[in-house]
């Protein structure tokens, strides 16, 4: 299959892992990812002194080594985000959290796919600077992802200066430390940014929901591509019983759910309602 392969890996290795990673995370993996698949999982291989793909998805399998489906997984998430991505959506955000601020309790959004933090924390930032208009503006904001790695590293709230590069200074003054010694180049998200997001991992695919109440905004954005159209519709038609009435379910660019779920009548761009 043109790549150069130190570690055996061979098309029957690649079908077992798409079946095993859309078994357990719904991510569907089509032929074009068969380097990508070799790449990100080569060095969990390796990492076991491994010589050959079968015989690392035989250990798995058995669930011989501690923790490695959780690597595995981690491996095979794409986690590309970045800081007020798909800017329209924090506008929406403020807009519908004006409306809401006198209603007398929390307003609650939760980020479904939070990968490293990026989202949440502009989410954060965003009904931040709302609250200091219009206290009191009690808000509860939950970001979970599936992949460990990416929400240890949202937890931490540590960034390369570039990656907060194209914030306004104000923005980058009230609600990040900049790294001193060590830490020159980089920038730590502010403890009291931090303490107001509540991080956890959540299968998206799970049958069943922990506990997680209504919300007013769910972010779920740029997570549904890497399902297939049934995964896609139980997910919406799970989402739909989590949203406030007048709730406002916001997705990826490239999501589009109209003739998926009828749970939902889109409201803007990448934006849906309660039908
Ligand atoms: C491309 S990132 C999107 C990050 C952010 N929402 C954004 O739009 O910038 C996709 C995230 O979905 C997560 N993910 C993939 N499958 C998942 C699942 N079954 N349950 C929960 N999260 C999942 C990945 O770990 C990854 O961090």
């Amino acid at each position: 299959m043109g790549l150069e392969l130190d570690i055996k890996f061979t098309p029957d290795d690649f079908l077992r892992i798409r079946g095993m990673v859309y078994q357990r995370v719904g991510i569907a993996l089509n032929d074009s990812k068969t380097h990508m698949a070799y790449a990100r999982l080569a060095k969990r291989v390796r990492s076991l002194g491994l010589k050959s793909f079968a015989e690392y998805l035989d250990r798995l399998e058995r669930d011989e080594v501690a923790d490695e489906w959780q690597n595995f997984v981690n491996a095979l998430t794409t986690n590309l985000t970045f800081f007020f991505r798909e800017p329209h959506h924090f506008g929406m955000l403020r807009a519908h959290a004006e409306a809401w601020a006198r209603r007398g309790r929390s307003y609650r959004v939760w980020s479904a796919a939070s990968s490293t933090g990026e989202e949440p924390y502009s989410i954060a930032m965003t009904l931040a600077e709302l609250a200091e208009r219009m206290r009191p503006f009690p808000f509860e904001l939950l970001a979970s992802d599936i992949d460990t790695h990416v929400l240890q590293q949202a937890m931490r709230g540590v960034y390369g200066s570039e990656r907060t590069s194209k914030l306004p200074d104000a923005q980058l003054h009230r609600f990040f430390d900049k790294g001193v010694g060590a830490n020159e180049g980089k920038v730590r998200v502010k403890k009291r940014l931090r303490d107001a997001v509540t991080f956890f991992q959540m299968n998206l695919v799970a049958p069943s929901w922990p506990e997680l109440g209504e919300f007013d905004v769910i972010f779920c954005r740029n997570v549904l591509i890497y399902f297939d159209k049934p995964t896609q519709a139980a997910i919406l038609n799970h989402m739909a019983r989590h949203l406030a009435p007048d709730g406002l379910l916001l997705l990826g660019h490239s999501e589009n759910i109209l003739h998926l779920s009828d749970a939902f009548l889109p409201c803007g761009k990448t934006s849906y309602r309660l039908a």
